[in-house]
């Protein structure tokens, strides 16, 4: 199950050189930059869901705090009511630029998600069968730095994946690939998506592939970070935003709220 929501969540960091705490005054607590404020959200179990914003809005920190990786400042995650305080490896899973550590093999990497899995032959078993579905049969034994940057992401996919987590957050995973792994990636996680069903969240600040992907999309401003536009988005898939003109529009609409204007 994968139901989350979000209860009047505030982050600020405190940057504690500037100005002097007075731990006694909770309105003097140094210089405190408010990253986002009073957020309420709610992403339904199995939804892919898209989160926009402009950068250094807050979604990372969103992110890590609902995966547990980072306290709140106020306010409460709930994963299926309960809250969800610390990380945990089989509800939450963290996909990112970078993840895979480099010291390990693409293998090694997909095997440090099952280190519960008791049974030897089931866990190799398993860690042959995600390698196998991300396509990258023959590379068990590589090296991330003997791989291209698209293998990388699939080796990093097949780790979130091989966690089969009920929850799986994705911050910028397609950042830095070139155009066509980009789309190929996109189009596994989203085939993905449909074939296991698992609740995702998504930061990206591709409007693109928040359209083509998302079941509901999600645009952030700047700091203190507030929702200022949330969108169901009940087309049908494949999706085509050049064909589709409530797509389109949409577009518009997102790059409009985002300040910028999509027709330079
Ligand atoms: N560890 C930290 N300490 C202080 N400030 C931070 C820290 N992490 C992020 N910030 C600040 O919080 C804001 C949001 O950052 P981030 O969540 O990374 O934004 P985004 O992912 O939307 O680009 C930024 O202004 C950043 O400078
Ligand atoms: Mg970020």
């Amino acid at each position: 199950m994968g139901h989350i929501r979000i209860e009047g969540l505030s982050k600020s960091y405190i940057n504690k050189r500037k100005v002097k705490r007075v731990i006694s005054d909770p309105e003097n607590q140094g210089d405190a930059v408010k990253v986002f404020e009073n957020l309420n959200l709610e992403f339904e179990d199995g939804e892919m869901v898209c989160i926009l914003g402009p950068s250094g809005c807050g979604k990372s920190t969103l992110l890590r705090i609902m995966a547990g990786f980072d306290k709140a400042t106020s306010g409460k995650i709930l994963i299926d009511d309960e809250e969800a305080v610390k990380t945990s490896p089989e509800h939450v899973f963290v996909f990112q630029q970078n993840g895979l550590l480099p010291w390990m093999t693409v293998w090694q990497n997909v095997e440090l998600g099952l280190r519960h899995i008791e049974d030897e032959k089931e866990k190799t078993e398993t860690i042959q069968e995600y390698i196998d579905m991300v396509e990258l049969t023959n590379f068990e034994h590589h090296y991330p730095s003997q791989l291209s940057g698209g293998m990388q992401r699939r080796a990093e996919l097949g780790r979130a994946l091989a966690v089969n987590p009920d929850v799986l957050y994705m911050d910028e995973p397609f950042t830095g690939l070139d155009y066509l792994t980009h789309l190929k990636i996109r189009e596994e996680v989203i085939n993905m998506h449909s074939y296991i069903g698992k609740t995702m969240v998504m930061v990206t600040h591709f409007i693109d592939d928040a359209l083509i992907m998302a079941d509901r999309i999600i645009v952030m401003n700047d700091r203190p970070a507030k929702i200022i536009m949330e969108r169901k988005l009940d087309f049908s898939r494949p999706r085509n935003i050049e064909k589709e003109p409530g797509l389109r529009d949409l577009r518009d609409e997102v790059f409009m709220m985002l300040g910028v204007s999509y027709v330079a």
